[in-house]
């Protein structure tokens, strides 16, 4: 682009070139600042009220879903820990896990023949300790895939069609950015009169990568409009102490 500005008066050269310049920098800048509207996963904050239960509160400080996704595998994709998980942790975890998973069987809420989901599951030691119970049709899922036995899987939209797991469980609802997404996900999903677990922390505030800090388990009833509460009851599981069972209504 030619500027000729030889015929103004020397003093003024130098003014209305800044202008000019100032004017190129705020159209650069206003072209580079990202533009919530346009981001279609981020809710606006009158939608979320909305939906939420009062026992149950949003973590505030996610500017995005984008930067919800990001802290979440910052910790999931960090190779010395996955290498940590996949080693040293793997039968401490699979065997608290199978212990879970007896009992549940013993109560008739799982059975080997249950087709079952875990949500959240990272690198899967909790679908390793399914298929060790003999719940052999298990599955995972994780923003970060450890085939075969996780898959990748947003849970605020699974990756699967309505009605087709017997069981669910999750011990990451404290993950949730948007806990009625994560629930109706679970609920399409399950066939009727499926079996909803959940393994949650109700005492104090859960870890720094929760994206909800939930107080009460009436939330997680009003959140789960199409099942009935089942059970719930103490637990001493990785930090979570309350285990919930829900049933998706028979229609
Ligand atoms: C505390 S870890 C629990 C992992 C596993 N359930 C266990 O007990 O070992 C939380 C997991 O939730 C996953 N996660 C977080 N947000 C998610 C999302 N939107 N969809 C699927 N997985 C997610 C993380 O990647 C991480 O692996």
């Amino acid at each position: 682009m030619r500027i000729d500005l030889p015929k103004l008066p020397l003093l003024l050269k130098p003014f209305f070139f800044s202008l000019f310049l100032s004017l190129f920098v705020l159209a650069f800048l206003s072209l580079q600042t990202p533009r919530r509207s346009l981001n279609k996963t981020t809710t606006p904050e009158k939608e979320k009220d909305e939906k939420l239960p009062s026992d149950l509160k949003i973590r505030p400080g996610y500017s995005s879903y984008d930067a919800y996704l990001q802290r979440q595998l910052n910790k999931t994709l960090n190779p010395k820990l996955r290498e940590i998980w996949t080693t040293r942790d793997w039968n401490r975890k699979v065997n608290v896990f199978s212990k879970f998973f007896e009992n549940l069987k013993q109560r008739e809420y799982l059975f080997n023949g249950s087709k079952s989901l875990s949500i959240g599951a990272r690198v899967g030691q909790e679908v390793a300790a399914l298929k060790r119970v003999g719940v052999n049709d298990s599955v995972g899922i994780d923003l970060v895939p450890y085939p075969p036995l996780v898959l990748k899987g947003d849970f605020h939209n699974q990756p699967f069609g309505d009605e087709i797991f017997d069981f669910e469980f999750s011990n990451v609802f404290d993950h949730a950015l948007y806990p009625w997404k994560f629930v109706g996900e679970i609920e399409r999903t399950l066939k009727d009169g499926g079996i909803c677990v959940l393994h949650v922390l109700l005492s104090k505030r859960a870890d720094k990568y929760s994206a909800n800090d939930l107080y009460s388990v009436k939330a997680l009833e009003k959140l789960f409009k199409k099942s009935e509460l089942i059970e719930v009851r103490s637990i001493d599981g990785f930090g979570l102490d309350t285990e919930v069972v829900f049933r998706k209504k028979k229609r």
